[in-house]
């Protein structure tokens, strides 16, 4: 950078970061109150109903939401994950048939936006390795200047870990492994060395 301009001199329009100085996290959590929204990414959003709904799963609806929350001063949006079957929850609503992975979400918002905190959920025993979760999280707090944020969730329906082909692990035990994978995370995030980590799972 030279002069505050890249020195590649393709104009970029700022992040958060860059405008004013003070991250985007620190700016939401000096306040009483955090405000964020749930994103609708699957369809039904919150409720299995048949009543008239408004809400739409597919991305440009959810794109424009978190434009307009971010201009509203929302400081948060979250998007949620759920592994389900071909029909959703099916019956009549087949409630959340169809949803969006939370993470790819938030890298197309995160173009559209500049300072709302991106939230994206993740079920790190779903046979993820912490180092493509750790470089998938670096590059979107690199797309982002420092916005994005991650729920962390072990899951809790045993036929989520059948379709991964998985045992289903008591619910303390499941968070014994979360807690060895987010130190992990954690590791590789701080660490400007290689690293051996020995781990017992
Ligand atoms: C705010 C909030 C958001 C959550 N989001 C998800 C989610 O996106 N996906 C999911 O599988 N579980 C989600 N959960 C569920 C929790 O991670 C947890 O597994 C669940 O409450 C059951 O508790 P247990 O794991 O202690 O048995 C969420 C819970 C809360 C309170």
């Amino acid at each position: 950078m030279t002069d505050g301009r890249p020195a590649h001199g393709i104009p970029v329009a700022p992040n958060h970061k860059a405008d004013r100085g003070t991250s985007a996290l620190d700016l939401a959590t000096s306040q009483p109150l955090m405000l964020g929204l749930f994103l609708p990414i699957q369809n039904g959003g919150w409720t299995p109903s048949k009543a008239p709904r408004g809400t739409d799963w597919q991305f440009d609806y959810n794109a424009a939401l978190t434009v307009r929350a971010e201009e509203l001063g929302f400081d948060l949006v979250f998007g949620l994950a759920q592994w389900l079957g071909a029909e959703g929850h099916g019956g009549e609503t087949a409630y959340r048939k169809n949803s969006l992975d939370p993470m790819l979400v938030t890298a197309g918002t995160a173009a559209l936006t500049r300072r709302i905190i991106l939230i994206s959920t993740v079920h790190v025993l779903y046979d993820w390795h912490p180092l493509h979760l750790a470089k998938m999280g670096a590059t979107l707090d690199h797309m982002t200047g420092g916005r994005w944020g991650l729920n962390v969730v072990t899951g809790f329906r045993p036929h989520e870990m059948e379709m991964f082909g998985l045992e289903s692990v008591p619910r303390d035990q499941r968070y014994i492994m979360a807690a060895e994978f987010t130190e992990m995370l954690n590791m590789l995030w701080r660490s400007e060395e290689n690293l051996t980590y020995d781990g017992a799972h």
